[in-house]
């Protein structure tokens, strides 16, 4: 009998976690922190990609450098700043606004001498989160928020949230509309309307954009807040996707009144992601009914989270045919698997 040495059986499903996606992920804007945590003269520390990034709000423009300082990799943002200069805590060595060395208290005769310099990333805001890309030519925009603007909205910004999963993974569970009747049984679907219609997935600017109505259960408060009195209603959602991990949600019901729901997910690591994310209504007058929409959308992250997370491997598989789809109910999946390989593909070509 012939058996394979054990060095010899590959497992198709072996996660390589420096895969050809993550590594794609650096030509992409990603958010880091939002606007409203950096204060001016003030400095945070974010992660991306693996490194950490040093935010910092300067005659109101925010910057972002790598958060490693060049004499012995202290961490920057741990300093302060004063004078126009970030200060590290470590030996007090200071960097100007444009990353430059300019001052080493140890040695000021080497002021100007010895040349050393923050490592600069590009940065802007967008929708109320600072943005950074690790590359000098980022693929698109940070996508806005058509929304934002519309006075008739009121937003609530919530903390961001950390998930131990790739950020592809969190984005999909997002889009992910057969899952509703079971994750979220009874709030966003029910278990005998787990069927998926036929729905339109297409690419327009940058986005995928698709449509669905969906049958849902109408509870307690949001009946109050829509003055909606049916136990069920068909609500119409709006998405549009932008690679590689912001969505843009805005659902209407059927008196018109509308809830949006922005999320951006940003990869900290290759199995690690942290969200940003604004909701938005033109039916919830008060603080208080904001914070209740909140609640309701708490709910929902801590019912996905546990499964979203025990998916394996935590990245996608690189290899489009490592999992199965099912046609229409997991068209958006497979739409968005194929654009960001292709993507992937045009950052390395063979
Ligand atoms: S490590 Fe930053 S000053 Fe020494
Ligand atoms: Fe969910």
């Amino acid at each position: 009998m012939s058996t394979t040495p054990l060095d010899e059986v590959v497992d198709p499903f072996v996660p390589e976690r420096d895969s050809t996606w993550y590594r794609a992920m650096r030509h992409f804007w990603h958010p880091v922190a939002y606007s409203r945590d950096v204060a001016e003269g003030a400095m945070i520390s974010g992660r991306l990609l693996g490194e950490r990034i040093l935010v910092v709000r300067h005659e109101g423009e925010v910057r972002a450098f790598m958060d490693v300082c060049r004499h012995k990799g202290a961490a920057p943002s741990l300093g302060w700043v004063e004078s126009g200069c970030i200060h590290c805590p470590y030996h007090g060595w200071a960097y100007n606004m444009d990353g430059s060395l300019v001052s080493i208290p140890s040695r000021p005769e080497l002021n100007g001498v010895l040349q050393a310099s923050l490592l600069r990333y590009l940065c802007q805001e967008r929708a109320g989160m600072v943005w950074v890309s690790l590359t000098g030519q980022p693929w698109g925009d940070p996508p806005g928020i058509d929304e934002w603007d519309d006075p008739t909205m009121r937003w609530l910004t919530p903390d961001h949230y950390d998930w131990a999963t790739s950020s592809p993974r969190r984005l999909e569970n997002f889009v992910d509309f057969s899952h509703f009747p079971f994750v979220h049984e009874n709030i966003l679907g029910t278990r005998d309307k787990a069927h998926i219609d036929q729905h339109d997935v297409w690419r327009e600017d940058g986005a995928l954009r698709f449509e669905k109505v969906f049958v849902e259960p109408n509870v307690d408060r949001m009946k109050e807040l829509l003055g909606i009195e049916d136990v069920t209603m068909a609500v119409r959602n709006w998405y549009r996707l932008t690679v590689p991990g912001s969505i843009e949600l805005v659902r209407t019901f059927p008196n018109g009144r509308r809830y949006a729901l922005y999320m951006v997910t940003a990869p900290t690591g290759p199995a690690t992601c942290r969200n940003f994310w604004h909701i938005g209504a033109d039916f919830a007058p008060t603080d208080d009914d904001m914070d209740f929409l909140l609640e309701f959308e708490h709910l929902v992250l801590a019912q996905d989270q546990p499964v979203v997370e025990s998916q394996w491997p935590e990245h996608l598989p690189d290899r489009l045919s490592a999992e199965m789809y099912v046609k229409v109910a997991d068209d958006v999946t497979l739409a968005y698997r194929k654009w960001l390989f292709e993507l992937a593909g045009e950052f390395e070509p063979n």
